[in-house]
């Protein structure tokens, strides 16, 4: 720290203490589309989201409808949008599948929505593997089964979210982002939707690739 006539200066890269109320570093956004009881579709905008080999593992809170759609039916599409569809995702942000909207949630404007893809302005594409249907505008759209949904309690016993461990069954990729004539996603021309301490971003310019990359 550089002091002057009382103003002080951090170097950079000098680490200080911080308490963020919530620790969004930076993931993909996912849609999560997910059988309702009475057979219509849920979307669930989630992030906290990570992929190895074939699972793809989620964290949800477990007073979502989302949640309890997986759980129940075993199954759900996962659905990567582009930043272009940032708008499209935010319609949705303050609405759950829910009829009975959690009190803490309905305490910051949450509603019960019953066609969140109407309110999206999205359209439904049919699954191959699964019943639940997929996000056409999505780039990027996985079909998945359940695992194992694991809760983790909260301070009150009850489980505060569920860590659910998804195996994807099927890939489904717009024919703009896949190399042609090959299985590969081209990174160059696939764009995530970064969710980063409750911003929206998209990616920069490609920085240079891993010993690995297949493109
Ligand atoms: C961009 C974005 C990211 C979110 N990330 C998560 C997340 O990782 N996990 C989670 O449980 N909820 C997350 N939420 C909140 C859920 O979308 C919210 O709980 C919603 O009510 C879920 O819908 P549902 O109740 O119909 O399942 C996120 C919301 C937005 C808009």
């Amino acid at each position: 720290m550089n002091c002057v006539a009382g103003w002080c200066k951090s170097e950079a890269g000098e680490a200080v203490t911080i308490r963020p109320s919530i620790l969004y570093f930076g993931t993909p956004v996912v849609l999560i589309t997910t059988m309702n009881p009475d057979r219509t579709v849920n979307i669930s905008p989630m992030s906290s989201a990570w992929a190895l080999g074939d699972r793809v593992v989620l964290g949800c809170t477990a007073s979502g409808q989302g949640i309890e759609n997986l759980r129940r039916e075993k199954e759900c599409a996962l659905n990567f949008p582009s930043p272009e569809l940032w708008r499209n995702v935010e319609r949705i942000a303050r609405a759950t599948g829910r009829r009975d909207v959690p009190a803490e949630k309905a305490a910051i404007g949450y509603e019960y929505v019953a066609d969140k893809f109407a309110l999206a302005g999205i359209t439904q594409a049919p699954s191959e593997t699964i019943t639940t249907p997929r996000i056409a505008e999505c780039p990027l759209q996985f079909e998945a089964e359940l695992v194992e949904a694991r809760p983790s309690n909260g301070s009150d016993g009850q489980p505060g979210f569920y860590i659910a461990e998804t195996r994807v069954k099927r890939v489904h990729a717009h024919r703009e982002i896949v190399v042609d004539g090959t299985n590969h996603v081209d990174p160059a021309r696939w764009e995530p939707l970064l969710y980063v301490f409750r911003h929206y971003f998209g990616t920069g310019a490609d920085l240079g690739k891993t010993f690995k990359a297949e493109c």
